[in-house]
């Protein structure tokens, strides 16, 4: 595990919620769309805070896990307000321990522009699903277009000391670690995505 990004996400566990809670009144209602799809065992990816526990279908067998200590322990207390099993467990999705095809659906949410090595943690993420099994996924991501990418580009270098990288190539990455995208949705422009995916 990378203690310079833990140590970054810690630090920023206290106030999270308060700093995403435009995202939250905007999108929420496409993660609730999205997530609607988990079915059977399922692993939520990067859960943060646990914000988007309240967008599960009642019932399921939920294991998320995130790589910060201080999100893992706010999303323990969320957890406490869902109708179904949800352990909260501190793990990082380059390196899981779970069993092969141990999983029916992963879900994730703003995550693959934070984690490291985006392709080695989907490779993970993969590894960890059931053939048939469903990824799900809300992204931001680097735009097609060649200026806007460029300043994309220019902005994820001035910011890249503090936060998640604006440039990812997220479909791209998704392909490499040997998914198949079997839809791609453009929220905003093409940068704010749904994407579900399968072996
Ligand atoms: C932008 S936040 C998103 C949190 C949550 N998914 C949400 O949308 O509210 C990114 C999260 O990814 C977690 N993270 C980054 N890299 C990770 C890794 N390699 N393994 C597990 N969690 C990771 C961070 O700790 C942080 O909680």
């Amino acid at each position: 595990m990378n203690e310079k990004h833990v140590k970054r996400w810690d630090a920023a566990a206290a106030t999270f919620d308060f700093f995403t809670m435009g995202i939250e009144r905007r999108y929420g209602g496409y993660k609730r769309e999205l997530f609607s799809k988990a079915q059977g065992r399922v692993m939520i990816v990067a859960a943060g805070t646990g914000l988007d526990f309240k967008y599960f279908p009642a019932g399921l067998d939920i294991t998320a896990i995130d790589f910060s200590p201080k999100m893992v322990s706010k999303a323990k207390q969320k957890a406490e307000g869902y109708n179904g099993r949800l352990e909260v467990m501190v793990a990082d999705v380059m390196n899981l321990e779970f069993e092969d095809a141990s999983f029916d659906t992963v879900a994730t949410a703003c995550t693959f522009c934070s984690v490291p090595d985006p392709v080695a943690g989907l490779r993970e993420v993969r590894r960890v699903l059931k053939p048939g099994g469903k990824l799900l996924m809300f992204e931001h991501v680097r735009a097609g277009n060649l200026l806007l990418g460029a300043m994309m580009d220019v902005m994820a270098l001035a910011t890249s000391f503090s936060g998640p990288g604006l440039n990812r190539r997220t479909a791209d990455n998704i392909r490499k670690a040997g998914f198949k995208i079997t839809r791609e949705y453009n929220i905003y422009l093409d940068v704010v995505k749904l994407f579900e995916a399968s072996h």
